[in-house]
């Protein structure tokens, strides 16, 4: 899978992507992670890539030509592409969109800085999404967000192949606890089940402490779970 990211600051993407299982990813040719220099689709000597707003008020937007020409390149390059863009205003990421944003072959990130785009950029992407509602001073750490959870979707990246299966959201649920040795630690025990090495009880507990968890945790995700799938005859909850 390919992820291109156009940015303002691409530097700051080679770091996180280098190193462990991304950087492996990257390393076996699982995923292709490449970034460009939005400044570079800018003209003029002095290649300007924002402008004060019009109707006044406070910061500076990003200029439309640019990005639309950045836009352009990457659909060129990755026709099957889709082009998202990172901005607050998106809709929110979470794991099914993670899921979904998997199933392309390629996707380019349109990372923002100032107060954000012009709004005639927005016909020309595919997807606005948001990571959360704060706002960050760019897309940058939202797109390595992103690309980070649809990375270890990628078949092969994560070395287990039923270790994304298990992971908190995936199935509506946040995750079990996990142990590892020692057996006690500080006066606490790992709990017996555990070591039971009855698996049939074991999955039974550890389905009943991802709905405790949820519930006490995220009872709006409880909720969701709870309307997708009515109880089960037996499971009280
Ligand atoms: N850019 C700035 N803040 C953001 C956020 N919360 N999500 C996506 N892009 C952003």
């Amino acid at each position: 899978m390919q992820f291109a990211v156009l940015s303002l600051f691409p530097e700051m993407f080679s770091s996180p992507f280098s190193q462990s299982i991304i950087g492996k990813a990257v390393e076996k040719g699982l995923i292709g992670i490449e970034t460009h220099q939005l400044r570079d689709y800018a003209e003029g000597r002095h290649q300007v890539t924002d402008d004060t707003p019009y109707g006044g008020g406070d910061g500076m937007v990003m200029k439309p030509e640019p990005v639309w020409r950045g836009i352009q390149d990457m659909r060129q390059r990755y026709p099957q592409a889709k082009v998202v863009l990172m901005t607050p205003q998106g809709r929110m990421f979470n794991q099914a969109e993670a899921r979904h944003l998997a199933s392309h072959e390629a996707l380019v990130f349109v990372c923002g800085r100032y107060e954000g785009f012009d709004e005639r950029i927005r016909s020309y992407v595919d997807a606005e999404y948001s990571i959360g509602d704060y706002v960050l001073t760019g897309g940058e750490l939202p797109a390595m967000v992103v690309i980070d959870a649809v990375a270890r979707l990628v078949p092969g990246v994560l070395g287990n192949a039923g270790s994304a299966g298990q992971d908190s959201h995936s199935d509506g649920l946040l995750e079990f606890p996990h142990y590892t040795r020692p057996v006690e630690f500080n006066g606490q025990h790992v709990p017996e089940i555990l070591l039971s090495g009855n698996h049939a009880h074991i999955d039974a507990w550890r389905n009943k402490q991802q709905r405790e968890r949820t519930k006490a945790r995220r009872p709006d995700l409880w909720q969701q779970y709870m309307q997708q799938q009515p109880p089960q005859d037996g499971i009280k909850d």
